[in-house]
């Protein structure tokens, strides 16, 4: 019998392919639950520094709190300054914590001009304290709007502080970092950043750039000159941006997010922590941001033999499953523009 002309496999052929789905799921399942540390730890202590772009305010700050309880310093870049002070009160108000510096910047770039001021910020930084052991770049903000109903200028502006901002630091510090013996550097992109959803034609893209960013920075920096590039998926995450971006959001946008459920922020600062200290290239939340990172994983670096097995062989099937959310995210669209806003 033949199906499209194909020969029907032959039954060592199911059975073998029937035990490598079966390994790779126990494989998968032994990484998810017992999570091996990598060989690559980073230990920080007192004499460690981290910096942490957006570290004012959501994720970037618990990030910034976590950090600090170990010991080591912490600066964090942000616009601005009364938002800096109070994060820094927050930071430093539990005992055992580290030196807090904090450094009023714009890093919403576009030019030579303006990029020239992060670098000199970075240069003052390293001069003063050293060069980071870790850089997270947490910057970033959201606006959801169909293209119809937004100005062009949100798509430079959000470019421009997803994006530039973040070339622009990764791209200040790390000539200091190498030749201080390396470090991490964390690329915040998002589930956006992996699937488009309505309402993100300008938010996505600036998230798929990081993507594309870290992939291709991931090749240049590596284990070689011990430094790690790890990019983050975070799920929604409820901080005071998400709530500002909610205000706006169109309803197509809010019931498909409603799907994915809330991430707490210290949740989501401490997964940032772990993968960029273990020097992992993807970090991701849950079992969704399993299923998103392997089904989107493309030709992007793998963390693990269990982590490149799981993609070849559940990849069709990820696929697969992902097509009910899609007819989801359909109906929604129709529903929404058959029964208004
Ligand atoms: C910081 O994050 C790590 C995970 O990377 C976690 O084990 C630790 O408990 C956190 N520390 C604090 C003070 O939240």
């Amino acid at each position: 019998m033949a199906i499209f002309n194909l020969p029907m496999p032959s039954t060592v052929t199911i059975c073998l392919t029937a035990i490598i789905g079966l390994l790779s799921l126990l494989l998968a399942l032994w990484f998810i639950i017992l999570k091996p540390k990598s060989a690559n730890y980073l230990k920080l202590d007192a004499s460690s520094h981290v910096v942490i772009t957006g570290g004012s305010s959501g994720i970037g700050l618990e990030i910034a709190k976590n950090i600090s309880a170990t010991g080591a310093r912490v600066t964090i870049l942000a616009r601005n300054v009364r938002k800096l002070n109070a994060a820094k009160k927050e930071i430093t108000g539990s005992s055992n914590c580290g030196p807090v510096s904090v450094v009023s910047l714009d890093l919403a770039v576009s030019d030579e001009k303006s990029y020239k001021t992060v670098e000199d910020a970075a240069t003052k930084i390293v001069s003063d304290y050293g060069a980071p052991d870790i850089l997270f770049n947490c910057a970033g903000t959201s606006l959801a709007k169909p293209i119809s109903e937004s100005d062009f200028s949100l798509y430079p502006w959000l470019a421009s502080v997803n994006y530039f901002g973040t070339v622009a630091a990764t791209k200040a510090f790390l000539p200091h970092m190498k030749s201080n013996g390396g470090g991490r550097i964390l690329i915040t992109s998002s589930g956006a950043g992996q699937i488009g959803l309505f309402g993100y034609t300008a938010y996505s893209a600036s998230k798929f750039a990081l993507r594309g960013f870290a992939e291709s920075l991931a090749m240049e920096h590596n284990e070689q000159d011990n430094v790690f590039i790890s990019v983050a998926y975070p799920p929604n995450t409820d901080t005071p941006g998400f709530e500002e971006e909610n205000k706006e959001k169109p309803k197509e946008t809010r019931l498909m997010e409603d799907e994915a459920g809330l991430y707490q922020a210290d949740v989501v600062a401490k997964g940032m922590v772990e993968g960029a200290k273990e020097g992992r290239y993807s970090i991701y939340w849950g079992v969704e941001g399993w299923m998103l990172a392997t089904v989107t994983g493309g030709m992007g670096p793998c963390d693990s033999t269990a982590d490149f097995l799981s993609q070849v062989c559940l990849t069709s099937l990820l696929r697969f499953i992902g097509m009910f959310y899609l007819m989801d995210f359909r109906r929604i669209v129709k529903r929404v523009r058959r029964d208004g806003k």
